[in-house]
């Protein structure tokens, strides 16, 4: 009896899985079904993240505790706004906990983001222009953040060497964006690419930063290039 309702069962999601797959191109198939294999596309669905990044940025948080209740936070290229999700209990910026202080979450993308409560959206703004830099102090208390996130990412061309060049030039307008807005002894976590200038980044934060470490969190896929450069304790440069 078992036995024939385990092999309906699968019958109805072969089926389901051919209906999804009908029409789309052979990379749309394997991105599907990649999707549809996924334990954290699942664990987002199930804990209403808004997609399976969420899931980098506990892991990393979890380990170093990065944000605080209270804290003033900046998620750089946050659509749809999964890692805002995360940054939103954490920092208790829609007070779900009256006890403890509150904090403040700010998003940025080029993108439109959908609202989030507890959350304050910069859509359709350049996380590189002076003018979202203006923004940011205006809406910052004392114009100040304790960290900074940034999973930001180009549209990837397909060339890597170019993608890659691409994010760590990206990943370097952070260190103008934190001089600016970043408090002293705060912190970057910003995504990159990893190739032949991923040193370069590490070297420009360690001029600036007390401790930058690489992270690669278990939820990040292991095919993928991604990886992460936690940069901790923030010091003005010497000029
Ligand atoms: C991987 S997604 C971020 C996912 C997000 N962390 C989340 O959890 O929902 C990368 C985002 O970076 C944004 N982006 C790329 N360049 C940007 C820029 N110069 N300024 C603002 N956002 C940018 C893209 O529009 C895209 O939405």
């Amino acid at each position: 009896m078992w036995m024939f309702s385990l092999q309906r069962r699968y019958l109805h999601s072969s089926l389901c899985l051919m209906k999804k797959l009908k029409g789309k191109t052979p990379a749309e198939q394997r991105w599907l079904r990649r999707q549809l294999k996924d334990p954290y596309v699942k664990a987002s669905q199930a804990q209403n993240f808004r997609c399976r990044s969420a899931f980098k940025l506990l892991e990393i948080d979890d380990k170093f505790r990065l944000l605080q209740p209270g804290y003033a936070v900046v998620d750089c290229g946050a659509a749809p706004g999964a890692w805002s999700q995360v940054a939103v209990q954490r920092v208790n910026s829609a007070v779900t906990d009256p006890e403890l202080p509150r904090g403040m979450v700010v998003g940025i993308d080029l993108l439109n983001i959908p609202p989030l409560d507890g959350a304050h959206f910069l859509s359709s703004c350049d996380v590189t222009d002076p003018a979202t830099h203006a923004k940011l102090l205006e809406l910052l208390p004392h114009g100040k953040a304790h960290v900074i996130l940034s999973d930001m990412a180009p549209n990837a061309s397909g060339f890597r060497e170019m993608d890659h060049e691409r994010l760590i030039t990206m990943c370097l307008s952070l260190i103008d964006l934190a001089e600016k807005i970043l408090q002293p002894q705060g912190s970057l976590l910003c995504k990159y690419w990893d190739g032949i200038l991923a040193h370069k980044l590490q070297e420009t934060l360690s001029s600036v930063f007390s401790s930058v470490r690489t992270l690669k969190p278990d939820s990040s896929r292991k095919d993928s290039a991604e990886r992460y450069f936690l940069a901790r304790m923030f010091r003005r440069p010497v000029n």
